[in-house]
């Protein structure tokens, strides 16, 4: 992931900062927040968004590292709420907020989390932005439910590919989407884009030991529990050639062959 991080490092650092300079000016986050928010994070939709900006010449600007900021607020909003949902005791490595003190503190700090992003949106001061995210958090709100009403059950196909597109898909889609708009490109097929990247992440994710575990635990059905692994690589492949082809227009470059790696990776 370093690799893919340098090549982005400049925009990632008034990134982080930024997130900072929001932390330390709240007094109300204690500081385990304080860590969550700043720490072992990947940036992974900040990192694809800004690869695929750049790979088209995109020069980065203030609004753009703005968004951003309030992409990762409202992810880190939600994995506060999700921790407690799904009771999980550790993420990135340490002890969640649920775990140490509780699904009360993990959900008010999710919402104070949230109340930040919807500032920084605001800030953008373009309606159709807010407006897009106004609906991402909608369905990806729409997706958990599904997905909760869904646990212990038999589901099919379909309605696991509808809940990774609202719960983590939908986020990937807004963010490039809405950084295409503000760079003057092809938000349309920025938005495609987002959204075969979000359901491969997802895909993928649903491999990684620990969150197999918690899935296991809550009874939540993965791509792998009803289609079996041979045809869960075999759509991995499929998104991969997919996104592929969405880049096929953009002529070679270092950030263009940055994101086909990562795709790799997944
Ligand atoms: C992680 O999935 C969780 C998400 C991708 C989205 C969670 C969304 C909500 C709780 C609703 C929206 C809430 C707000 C505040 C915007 P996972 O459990 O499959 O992954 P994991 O193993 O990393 O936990
Ligand atoms: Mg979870």
């Amino acid at each position: 992931m370093d690799k893919f991080r340098a090549l982005v490092s400049e925009e990632l650092s008034i990134i982080d900062d930024d997130l900072d300079s929001i932390i330390e000016q709240d007094d109300c986050i204690f500081s385990d927040l304080r860590s969550f928010l700043s720490g072992n994070s990947k940036r992974i939709r900040s990192v694809i968004c800004l690869l695929y900006l750049k790979s088209q010449g995109i020069n980065v600007t203030k609004k753009i590292t703005d968004l951003l900021v309030a992409v990762e607020l409202i992810h880190n909003a939600s994995l506060l709420h999700d921790d407690f949902v799904d009771s999980s005791d550790l993420r990135r490595g340490v002890p969640t907020l649920f775990k140490k003190y509780g699904s009360k503190l993990s959900v008010l700090s999710g919402d104070y989390i949230l109340s930040l992003a919807v500032k920084r949106l605001i800030m953008l001061e373009n309606n159709g932005i807010l407006n897009l995210f106004s609906d991402t958090v909608k369905k990806m709100s729409e997706a958990e439910i599904t997905q909760y009403f869904s646990r212990n059950n038999e589901i099919s196909f379909e309605k696991y590919l509808k809940i990774i597109s609202g719960k983590t898909s939908a986020l990937f889609s807004s963010c490039i989407k809405s950084a295409a708009v503000l760079s003057g490109i092809d938000s349309e097929r920025a938005f495609r884009f987002g959204e075969n990247f979000g359901i491969l992440f997802q895909i993928n994710n649903d491999f990684d030991s620990i969150s197999a575990e918690n899935d296991r635990f809550n009874g939540v059905k993965t791509a792998v529990n009803i289609i079996g692994i041979e045809k869960t690589l075999a759509l991995k492949d499929n998104y991969k050639e997919e996104l592929r082809q969405i880049l096929a227009e953009i002529p070679n470059n270092a950030y263009k062959k940055g994101i086909e790696d990562l795709i790799e990776l997944l």
